[in-house]
């Protein structure tokens, strides 16, 4: 680990923080460089900032502060060797998932989740995407806002990856001897995003219709099935893969095998029956499947790793290949409730 020279600055509320990955938690793709926060996004969101102030995500960086999560706060941070509670929030092990890092000149923690955790580092996009006079083409627009770091809703694997990235934690000391949590309960994406996460604004020809939070469409709630199902297996190899305590006096491991174990085995063979089976369904399930099956969920941790990387590649594969139009054999696998409660503008 860097050295540690954490200097609080409580007066304003801003905690500087100490560079640097904890252990085994990888792969965001957020890079502070790029963050400029969700204050930002206010000017021409206002109706989606007030959404995600309703929101947990907006207050996660007060997890160490809030009477429902402190103790528990107080619990992990001591386990792991966190002196002071109030070092949370400057602390490598604790700020990727809770917390918004911004790099200026220093490494600081603005918010808690944000608008750029999940759409990614607005910098180079923020004044391209919504360019309609200068850019009238959408296609343009996009792809000119793609290439400068945007994650658009349309991309379900870019965007969703995020989610499980944090939802899903693959430090195994953090889980075996700190006590958190090793994964969202019953995390899916359909429900997930369906309650207090929804801000859904724009109709499908991207006019605004702010006084409505509009239900995510159909098509769209398939993709977010099964795109967030194998996304949930890639992620739970990978927390199997970085952990080597055995045994279910140990959580984590027992946690990711699993659930990698009953989605190979159960619930991603009666998406691929209802699509029709194997001959019918889309080859990228087929084949996320037959990787899943080949991989020894007991065996090396390098093999484990490389089905990952080989399921990551057919999920963004199939996510760019479907509209979610195909999928309505599924329709009556799709969870039905949302987690928590709809902002309402
Ligand atoms: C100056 C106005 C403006 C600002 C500031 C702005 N946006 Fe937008 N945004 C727009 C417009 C306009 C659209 C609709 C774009 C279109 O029709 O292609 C949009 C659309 C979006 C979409 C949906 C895109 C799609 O096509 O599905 C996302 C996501 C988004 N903005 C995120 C952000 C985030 C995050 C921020 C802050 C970091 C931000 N925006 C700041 C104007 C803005
Ligand atoms: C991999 C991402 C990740 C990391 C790293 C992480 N957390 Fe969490 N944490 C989460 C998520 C996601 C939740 C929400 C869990 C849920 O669905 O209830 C959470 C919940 C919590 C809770 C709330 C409630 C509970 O029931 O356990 C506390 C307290 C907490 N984390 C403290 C910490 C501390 C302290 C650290 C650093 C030592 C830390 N977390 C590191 C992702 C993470
Ligand atoms: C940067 C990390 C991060 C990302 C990305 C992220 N989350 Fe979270 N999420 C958290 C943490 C941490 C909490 C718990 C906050 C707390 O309790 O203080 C949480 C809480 C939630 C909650 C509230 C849970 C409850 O117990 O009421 C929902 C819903 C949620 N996340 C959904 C999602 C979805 C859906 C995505 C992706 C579209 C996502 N999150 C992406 C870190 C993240
Ligand atoms: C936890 C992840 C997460 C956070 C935080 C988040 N978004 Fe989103 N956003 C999503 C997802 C997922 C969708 C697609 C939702 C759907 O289709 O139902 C989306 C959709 C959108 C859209 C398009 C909605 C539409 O009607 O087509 C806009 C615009 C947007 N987000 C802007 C923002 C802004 C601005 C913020 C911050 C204030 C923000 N988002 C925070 C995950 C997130």
């Amino acid at each position: 680990m860097k050295n540690r020279v954490t200097i609080s600055l409580f007066a304003t509320g801003l905690f500087l923080v100490v560079a640097g990955q904890s252990n085994g938690q990888a792969i965001s793709t957020l890079h502070p460089e790029n963050v400029i926060g969700s204050e930002r996004c206010e000017e021409c969101h206002k109706e989606e900032v007030l959404a995600w102030k309703a929101s947990t995500h907006s207050r996660s960086n007060n997890v160490h502060r809030d009477a429902k999560t402190k103790e528990r706060a107080a619990e992990i941070a001591t386990k792991m060797g966190i002196k002071n509670v109030n070092d949370i929030p400057a602390h490598p092990l604790c700020t990727e998932c809770h917390f918004t890092r911004q790099k200026t000149t220093v490494l600081k923690v603005i918010s808690g989740v944000s608008c750029e955790s999940c759409h990614g580092g607005a910098k180079n996009y923020r004044d391209v995407h919504g360019k309609k006079d200068e850019i009238p083409d959408r296609a343009e627009r996009q792809k000119r806002s793609k290439a400068a770091g945007m994650l658009y809703p349309h991309e379900t694997y870019k965007v969703a990856e995020n989610c499980y990235n944090c939802h899903i934690v693959r430090d195994e000391k953090l889980v075996n001897v700190g006590g958190h949590k090793a994964r969202s309960d019953s995390f899916n994406l359909v429900d997930w995003t369906a309650g207090e996460l929804r801000h859904n604004f724009y109709d499908t020809s991207y006019e605004r219709h702010e006084k409505e939070n509009l239900d995510t469409r159909i098509e769209r709630k398939r993709l977010f099935f099964t795109v967030g199902m194998t996304l949930d297996l890639e992620y739970s190899l990978r927390g199997l893969a970085s952990g080597v305590q055995k045994g279910s006096n140990f959580p984590f491991r027992t946690t990711m095998g699993k659930r990698a174990y009953d989605i190979i085995n159960k619930e991603l063979p009666a998406v691929i029956a209802k699509l029709g089976g194997e001959g019918a369904a889309p080859k990228e399930l087929v084949e996320i499947q037959k990787i899943g099956k080949g991989t020894k969920l007991t065996g090396d941790a390098a093999d484990i790793v490389k089905a990952a990387d080989a399921i990551n590649a057919q999920i963004e594969a199939f996510s760019a290949s479907q509209d979610g139009t195909g999928l309505g054999a599924i329709d009556a696998f799709l969870p039905k409730n949302p987690k928590g409660t709809p902002y309402k503008p």
